[in-house]
């Protein structure tokens, strides 16, 4: 027989062979891009501001070092850490920032196809008050693809577009060194 999805692969020897693309920028790449799950390594070193509604769930198997997300829940940031061989499942429209400071890490996570017309957003917080500096919503179509072009998008907005409305805290964009340093003086 000729499997559609191909047989199976030792997951390690496959980490081994696609190394390149779970460093950073991308960090992510998929086991399996033919199926119905959408099946993902995702490697360390990350550096994300943006926070993701999903409109699916999510499993996490933290593989290997540890990781966390930044959460947040009406209008407060929260965290739940990944440690090492962690497994979770994750109810949709939980918006959560994956940060992976260690650049061995190594993350399975699972996502579904979204069902038509299901919406995924990214949202940038303000870090001193958590109020919503920019957002955006879009049918996903390929994870890899869409989600790099609206990084780009937010990261071009000038300061004044960065600018929270509540209390006047510019985001810092991309820099998030920065985003984390005001949020922890604020903590
Ligand atoms: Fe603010």
């Amino acid at each position: 027989m000729n499997p559609k999805y191909g047989l199976p692969k030792n997951l390690m020897g496959w980490v081994d062979a696609n190394r390149a693309s779970l460093q950073p920028p991308v960090n992510n790449a998929a086991l399996f891009p033919d199926g119905n799950y959408i099946i993902n390594m995702v490697g360390g070193g990350n550096t994300r501001t943006d926070f993701h509604d999903n409109p699916t769930e999510e499993i996490f198997h933290q593989i290997r070092g540890t990781a966390y997300l930044n959460i947040w829940d009406r209008g407060k940031f929260e965290r739940i850490d990944l440690k090492e061989g962690d497994v979770w499942l994750m109810e949709p429209h939980l918006q959560h920032s994956p940060q992976r400071p260690d650049p061995d890490g190594l993350c399975f996570l699972v996502e579904m196809k979204r069902p038509k017309a299901a919406i995924d957003s990214l949202n940038w917080y303000c870090p001193q008050c958590a109020s919503l500096v920019w957002g955006a919503s879009m049918e996903l179509t390929d994870l890899v693809a869409d989600l790099p072009r609206t990084f780009k998008t937010f990261y071009a907005l000038s300061d004044a577009e960065r600018t929270c409305k509540h209390c006047g805290t510019v985001h810092p964009g991309k820099d998030y060194a920065a985003w984390h340093a005001i949020r922890q003086a604020h903590a």
